[in-house]
């Protein structure tokens, strides 16, 4: 299928940074979000971190202008009708993301694609709740979008060849590379990443080491480019915890349960970066 069209549902961090990548990439960008507000944030991002890579002198002005142009904002779902693909960003609970697929599956054209950005629930169950099951994928993007190599492409028990193949090249037009994954909890990227996040945060639970020598370690001796912690604060605690409860209960085995002291920085609201403290803090 030939994508000309696509949808990003949800402008915030990773689907502004979706939104970027697929203007600069030459595709025809609906940015639709429920909220103006958090439109006028994600589209402000855009523009910014465009205009650094010009600075920068890695992308000329009138490619930053033309990919501008192709990126237009909406508050009305509808405009789904107009797309080819419809990439769903927002927020990580079942019950939003089955009501939206079910509604966009009634307001979409029959051969629009359906993919969803979650980062570990069920595509198989998001898709579901549409008519066109074969038509629904993951296409898991990594923060921040416009930097991350990756997507992690999810194929649901229903998705068709064809569905797949078209995701895969259109993963490749955005210069990114596609890593084709099963449907189980965490895909591969959250079930490897977030038990190493979660069994970091039990070492300073358990006074192993200070958070900063837990970073280090990482950082000199695997060469990651953030040490555990700094990751975790990034990726925000609140998501951490709910990949790691996803986890447990799709495997029903204890080793994934969730860090108790994860679970009392979600509490008090330390979330990591975006609340300004997590388990280092931020200006
Ligand atoms: N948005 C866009 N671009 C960004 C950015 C952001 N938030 N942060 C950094 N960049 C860009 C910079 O502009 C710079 O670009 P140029 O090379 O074109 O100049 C480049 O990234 C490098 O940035 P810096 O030199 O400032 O910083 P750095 O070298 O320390 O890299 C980093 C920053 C890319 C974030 C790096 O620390 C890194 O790779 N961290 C690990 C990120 C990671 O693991 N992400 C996956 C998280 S898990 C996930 O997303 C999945 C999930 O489901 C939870």
């Amino acid at each position: 299928m030939d994508v000309k069209t696509i949808m990003v549902v949800g402008a915030g961090q990773m689907g502004s940074g979706i939104a970027q990548v697929c203007a600069v990439a030459g595709y025809e960008v609906l940015l639709y979000d429920i909220s103006s507000a958090q439109l006028d944030k994600g589209t402000a991002n855009i523009q910014k971190l465009l205009a650094r890579q010009v600075e920068k002198g890695k992308m000329a002005a009138e490619d930053k202008d033309a990919a501008l142009s192709r990126l237009v904002r909406s508050t009305d779902l509808h405009d789904a009708e107009k797309a080819d693909l419809v990439l769903e960003a927002v927020v990580e609970n079942m019950d939003v993301k089955t009501k939206l697929f079910a509604e966009l599956d009634e307001i979409a054209r029959p051969e629009t694609i359906l993919a969803s950005n979650t980062s570990s629930l069920p595509i198989t169950e998001i898709a579901a709740a549409t008519k066109r099951p074969e038509k629904v994928i993951g296409m898991h993007f990594m923060n921040p979008v416009p930097v991350m190599k990756l997507v992690e492409i999810i194929r649901g028990l229903a998705t068709a060849d064809d569905v797949y193949e078209t995701i895969e090249a259109v993963t490749r037009t955005l210069g990114k590379v596609p890593v084709e994954v099963n449907d189980f909890p965490g895909f591969i990227s959250n079930r490897v990443l977030m038990p190493m996040i979660n069994e970091a945060i039990y070492a300073l639970y358990e006074g192993v080491a200070t958070k900063e020598a837990i970073d280090e370690v990482m950082k000199l001796g695997m060469n990651h480019p953030m040490g555990p912690l700094t990751l975790a604060d990034f990726i925000g605690l609140d998501t951490c915890l709910y990949i790691m409860e996803t986890l447990h209960e799709g495997f029903g085995d204890d080793k994934y349960r969730p860090c108790p002291l994860l679970r009392k920085y979600v509490k008090a609201g330390w979330l990591g970066r975006k609340t300004g403290r997590g388990f280092y803090t931020y200006e």
